[in-house]
């Protein structure tokens, strides 16, 4: 699994009114992935939208679609997504308590599977899911909003899981999402990055594909 750097463009600070065009334009201008946050006013304090709209996007896209799933309870809602169409499902560590039966389930399916944590969760807590999962998404902010600050000591957290990936000969993806820029990224994938999520830093910028391949030339 570990090959390519991707840039991932996450949609949550996409214009909705325009969302058709913004996909395209995003995918046109090299995103190696589209980044849809679903978030359900529980697990975060805000919310976005659900399967259907995961369904519309997918009828549109020409790159995988890598949805991170900010819920509770995400166990009840893996078929759904997977019929939706993504590619990658992520659900976080700390809203399932029987994460390995659901990552167990999103294999079963054939689709990537993968675990995020929050900001104040330690990595060394999914030691005994590594071994299953298709990728870690670290949280580099508290998830909930786009255009947030990074919080710097994420970098450590990446490197722990870069080191345990390369100790224990595993094959997993590392992703970052929040806070991600023209600024930072370089320090990133030095850290071990794989995946990089960036909403506000792309879709801020009236060029999306100059500041792709600004963050392309970095890594
Ligand atoms: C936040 C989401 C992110 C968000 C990142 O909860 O998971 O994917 O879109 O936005 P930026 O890149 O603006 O920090
Ligand atoms: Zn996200």
């Amino acid at each position: 699994m570990k090959s390519k750097k991707l840039i991932a463009p996450s949609l949550l600070s996409a214009d909705f009114l325009h969302l058709e065009r913004e996909i395209n334009d995003v995918q046109e201008a090299g995103a190696d992935m589209l980044h849809l946050d679903v978030m359900d006013g529980h697990f975060v304090p805000n919310m976005t939208f659900g399967s259907f709209i995961v369904r519309q996007i997918k009828s549109i896209a020409t790159v995988p679609l890598d949805v991170h799933l900010m819920i509770e309870n995400p166990q009840h809602w893996i078929s759904a997504y997977i019929d939706a169409g993504a590619d990658f499902l992520t659900i976080h560590y700390e809203a399932d308590c029987h994460l390995n039966r659901s990552i167990t389930e999103i294999k079963k399916f054939g689709r990537k599977a993968g675990v995020s944590i929050n900001p104040s969760t330690h990595p060394m807590l999914l030691e005994y899911i590594l071994e299953y999962v298709d990728l870690v998404l670290v949280m580099s902010v508290n998830p909930g909003f786009g255009g947030q600050r990074f919080i710097e000591n994420s970098v450590k957290k990446i490197v722990w899981l870069f080191e345990y990936r390369e100790r224990h000969g595993l094959d997993f993806l590392i992703e970052v999402d929040g806070g991600v820029n023209e600024n930072n990224i370089k320090l990133l994938s030095e850290a071990g990055v794989d995946i990089f999520v960036a909403g506000s830093s792309i879709f801020s910028k009236s060029d999306y594909k100059a500041v792709i391949d600004r963050m392309r030339e970095s890594l």
